[in-house]
């Protein structure tokens, strides 16, 4: 059985994103230029986006990145998430873009928004490349959205199944499991 045989069919191929990607950039570059922001990757599955956002960027920044656990008691209803790895750096004073894969539940990034705001940034925004809004419990929208998209598993450009596929250059919706 080929690694690709759980996938059904893709959803954004890698010249879709790239172009999303662009304009996002473009956004985030007229927002940001001159204002020394500080992009946090939430690890893993921002990593991909947020390297080719970044190589878009072409003023000064700084970037940093955050690990979570979500959810702590193990069930997605808790919405309580856990920091498995902190900012390397304060952000105190400094304008946050918190750069991210996917909007599901909302409840990550409805509990990291204001972990970093209690932190005394001088702004807190959100960039996503996808958003799911069908799925939402937590009440948060990102200020920049790649796709919106439907209630569908999606994997590939950061985006995994049990740790696999992440590196698919395009974004995919898996077969249901179980066929
Ligand atoms: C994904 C995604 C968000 C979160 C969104 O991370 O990167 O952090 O889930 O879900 P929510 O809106 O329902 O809270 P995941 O826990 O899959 O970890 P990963 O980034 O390591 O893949």
């Amino acid at each position: 059985m080929a690694w690709t045989d759980q996938i059904d069919r893709v959803l954004f191929t890698r010249e879709q994103i790239a172009a999303r990607v662009d304009e996002l950039a473009r956004q985030v570059r007229h927002d940001y230029c001159s204002l020394n922001p500080t992009l946090i990757g939430i690890l893993t599955g921002s990593f991909v986006f947020m390297a080719d956002l970044l190589r878009r960027l072409d003023f000064d920044l700084q970037v940093d990145f955050m690990a979570v656990s979500s959810y702590e008691d193990g069930t997605a209803s808790s919405g309580k998430v856990r920091i498995t790895k902190d900012l390397d750096r304060d952000v105190a004073g400094k304008h946050v873009l918190i750069v991210e894969d996917i909007i599901d539940t909302g409840q990550t990034l409805k509990q990291l928004t204001g972990v970093l705001a209690d932190r005394g940034p001088a702004s807190v925004r959100l960039c996503c490349l996808l958003d799911k809004p069908s799925r939402r419990v937590a009440e948060i929208s990102a200020d920049y959205t790649g796709f919106t998209i439907p209630d569908a598993f999606v994997v590939g450009y950061g985006l995994d199944y049990a740790q696999a596929y992440r590196h698919l250059p395009y974004i995919a919706v898996l077969k249901p499991q179980g066929d």
